[in-house]
C-alpha cells in the first residue's frame, strides 16, 4: 500500500486514504504541542511511543468488547484503522482532579472523583475546544441523545479496564481524553489514540507525579525519557 494520499495533517498524527476505502493509516508524528498549538517541538521518538502505548491498549479495550477503529500496526509508528465519521467531541473522563478542573472550578489537585467524571468540549480550535453539554451537542445536530449516552457508556467502560490494567503497573490514571467516530454501519467506535498525549498518569499515589504531556506542557523534566518509560511502564518492554 501507498502512503501518497494525505486525508488529514493533524498537530501530531497524519492520516493517509489506503487502497481500501473503510480503511485508514495513521502515523504518529515526533510533533508535541500544547496550549492550543502555542507551543510547539518536535522530539525525536514520541511517535513512536505514542503509536506503542495505543497498540498495546486498544486490543485490551476490545476484548472488554468495546468497539474501537484499531486493526492492526503496520510499523513503529503507523497503525491500520477503521475510517470513521469523526464525532467532533473530546469525551474526557476523570478519575482525579487535575489541569483545567483544577483551574477552573478550585479543586484540590489529586482529589478522588468517584464516580468518574465525565467532561465533553467540542472539538474545535478556533474556538478553543469550548465545553458542551448533552443538549447543545443534539441541538448542534453533532450527535443523538442515544449516541451521547452510548458515548458515555462506552467512555466509563474503556476508563474501568485502563485504571485497573495500570493499576496493576502502580500507575494512576488521572484522567483520559477520548474521540468517538461512526463506522461504516453506523456503530459508535472509539477512534483517534489512547497515549502520554492524551492520558495523565501519577506514578502511583504521588500527586502530580506526572509520565505525561504534562512533563512538556509544565516543563517538568526530560520528555522523552519520560515518554519512554511510561511505554515501558505500560506496555511491558
Ligand atoms: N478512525 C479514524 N477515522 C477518521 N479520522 C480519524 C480516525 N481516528 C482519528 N481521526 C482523526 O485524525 C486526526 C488525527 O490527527 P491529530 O490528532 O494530530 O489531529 P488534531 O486532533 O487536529 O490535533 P490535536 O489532537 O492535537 O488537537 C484527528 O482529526 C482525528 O479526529
Ligand atoms: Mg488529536
Amino acid at each position: 500500500m501507498k502512503h501518497d494520499d494525505l486525508l488529514r495533517q493533524g498537530k501530531a498524527k497524519s492520516v493517509y486514504l489506503t487502497n481500501n476505502p473503510d480503511e485508514l493509516r495513521v502515523v504518529f508524528r515526533d510533533d508535541i504541542t500544547a496550549f492550543d498549538g502555542q507551543k510547539k517541538n518536535v522530539l525525536q521518538g514520541k511517535g513512536m511511543y505514542n503509536a506503542m502505548v495505543t497498540a498495546y491498549i486498544y486490543p485490551l479495550i476490545e476484548e472488554a468488547g468495546i468497539p474501537t477503529h484499531f486493526l492492526q500496526a503496520v510499523d513503529a509508528n503507523t497503525h491500520l484503522v477503521r475510517r470513521l465519521s469523526m464525532i467532533p467531541l473530546e469525551v474526557i473522563v476523570r478519575n482525579r482532579a487535575a489541569g483545567s478542573l483544577v483551574k477552573n472550578y478550585g479543586f484540590t489537585e489529586g482529589h478522588l472523583l468517584s464516580p468518574p467524571l465525565i467532561v465533553m468540549d467540542m472539538k474545535d480550535d478556533s474556538r478553543h475546544d469550548p465545553m458542551i453539554n448533552d443538549e447543545i451537542t443534539a441541538a448542534l445536530g453533532i450527535a443523538t441523545a442515544a449516541e451521547i449516552a452510548e458515548i458515555k457508556r462506552l467512555a466509563l467502560a474503556v476508563n474501568e479496564v485502563l485504571h485497573k490494567n495500570l493499576a496493576a503497573k502502580d500507575l494512576d490514571l488521572v484522567d483520559m481524553k477520548f474521540e468517538f467516530g461512526r463506522d461504516a454501519a453506523g456503530t459508535i467506535r472509539l477512534g483517534d489514540e489512547i497515549s502520554m498525549d492524551s492520558m495523565r498518569l501519577w506514578d502511583h499515589g504521588i500527586v502530580g507525579a506526572s509520565l505525561d504531556k504534562d512533563v512538556y506542557r509544565k516543563e517538568l523534566g526530560d520528555v522523552i525519557d519520560t515518554y519512554a518509560s511510561a511505554a515501558k511502564r505500560i506496555c511491558g518492554k
